[in-house]
């Protein structure tokens, strides 16, 4: 059994799911919102979420805690990104390192992940936003994509079962299934060789490769460095 909790409108579904996550509602909760007045990205960045979109956060409790955030992070956008490619047409999309979903440089989807501590990890929100039946006029100043256009059913519940379904298999197969996760992400990060720039560093850099867990692995001024999922903010050229 799965509970779902749908919302009209809310501040942001990783609050409403942090307040239940507090009052012990169990692994798998997820609470859907039709629009969010104050979705936010990494860094307390403003997350856009017009009506349209599916903006939907899960708690994670269980066995499922003991999955670094790097692995999480690429497993959840790749259960994201395969269920998508079943429902798209004309279009291919690709992952941007560490946490999005573009087409053409411009972002269909983006994870956020919240873990919260007391001692020991306590549990894990998962935040999941996608520009799926959005308006483009609604999101025409941003480097965003609505897959409004692309998309072959204009169910977003469908989606997200089917998106909840994946990422069920996905996460009970780890890490058995590590490898076929990360090769797929991997296939779809048309980054590797191409320059980019590290936000806090305001740094020019190389992408060398992908690190086995996730990480990336960048190259500045004749130095390798490594980074691991999502430590370290990069713009991609
Ligand atoms: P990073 O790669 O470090 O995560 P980022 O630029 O992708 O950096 P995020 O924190 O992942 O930033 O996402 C927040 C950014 O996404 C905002 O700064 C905004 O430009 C953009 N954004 C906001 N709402 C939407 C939306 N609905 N669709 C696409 N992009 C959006
Ligand atoms: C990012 O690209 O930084 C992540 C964006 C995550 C947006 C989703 S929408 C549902 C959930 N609620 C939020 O406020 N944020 C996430």
């Amino acid at each position: 059994m799965r509970l779902i909790i749908y919302l009209d409108k809310l501040t942001s579904t990783m609050d409403i799911a942090h307040i239940l996550a507090e009052k012990g509602y169990p692994h798998g909760t997820v609470i859907v919102a039709e629009e969010q007045t104050q979705g936010r990205g990494r860094f307390e960045r403003k997350w856009y979420s017009p009506k349209g979109g599916l903006w939907f956060s899960i708690i994670l409790r269980s066995k499922d805690l003991l999955i670094q955030s790097s692995f999480l992070g690429i497993i959840i956008g790749v259960s994201v990104l395969e269920v998508l490619e079943k429902f798209l047409k004309d279009i291919e999309l690709n992952f941007k390192w560490p946490n999005d979903i573009e087409y053409n440089g411009k972002k269909v989807a983006g994870i956020l992940i919240e873990s919260i501590y007391e001692k020991e990890l306590k549990y894990i929100i998962v935040g999941v936003g996608i520009n799926l039946l959005v308006d483009p006029n609604d999101i025409k100043d941003l480097k965003a994509f609505s897959l409004r256009d692309y998309i072959t059913t204009y169910d977003k519940n469908i989606v997200l079962i089917e998106v909840l379904e994946k990422l069920e298999t996905n996460l009970n197969g780890f890490p058995h299934n590590w490898k076929e996760i990360f090769n797929f992400y991997k296939n779809k990060f048309p980054y590797i060789g191409k320059g980019v720039f590290i936000r806090n560093k305001n740094q020019k850099a190389k992408v060398i490769d992908m690190t086995e867990d996730g990480g990336i692995v960048l190259l500045t001024d004749n130095k390798v460095q490594k980074y691991e999922w999502g430590g370290v903010s990069l713009e991609f050229e």
